[in-house]
């Protein structure tokens, strides 16, 4: 049995789709949820699902605490669904291969630093592509470069805003993650 963490800052609606997944499976666990913020909603959404939580500060992550912790629990994989903040080297470090992130565009667009959240789907918009997508893709020690591992696209209108191209990544988000996370392990 693999056990694993997630990693997220905000809501978690990524991170529901994954604890829901893996409820009831033979081959991991959701053994931790961690927040850099106190108030996210994704630490009350690991309550409904009984998966203990950890928060941290920006200073601890830097210091080695959540590296730490995450060996603590025996942790072997780390899901990052919505985590906004750096990871530091020696974190990446300690989970070779074993640390996946989702990206809300078709990396190698839009990606970077900068390049989270609304602030993709504006610039998304703002150049008149007519798709996106996710990217699914492995944690190194540059930001959105690691090896990429899935990746699907939707099509946009001229008539999509941001909210909207919002709303149709979050689907992809929702329905390929959890099981391309399975695929992974
Ligand atoms: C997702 O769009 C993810 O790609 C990005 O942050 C968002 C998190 O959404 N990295 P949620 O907190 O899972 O609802």
């Amino acid at each position: 049995m693999k056990r694993l963490a997630i990693l997220a800052s905000g809501s978690g609606s990524n991170a529901d789709k994954i604890m829901a997944h893996f409820q009831q499976s033979e081959k991991a666990k959701i053994a931790l949820v961690a927040s850099n913020k106190a108030d996210a909603f994704v630490l009350e959404r690991a309550k409904k699902f009984e998966v203990p939580t950890y928060t941290f500060s920006r200073k601890d992550m830097e210091a080695g605490v959540l590296l730490e912790k995450l060996k603590a629990e025996n942790i072997d994989w780390v899901i990052l669904a919505g985590f906004l903040l750096k990871i530091p080297v020696a974190l990446t470090r300690a989970f070779p291969d074993r640390m996946v992130n989702i990206h809300p565009a078709l990396l190698p667009k839009y990606g970077g630093k900068g390049m989270y959240g609304s602030h993709v789907h504006e610039a998304v918009k703002a150049a008149g592509e007519t798709e996106t997508g996710i990217t699914i893709h492995l944690v190194n020690e540059n930001y959105d470069e690691g090896k990429i591992v899935f990746q699907a696209s939707t099509p946009l209108t001229s008539e999509d805003t941001p909210d909207s191209i919002a709303e149709k990544v979050h689907a992809l988000e929702h329905k390929h993650f959890p099981e391309v996370i399975e695929g992974l392990l």
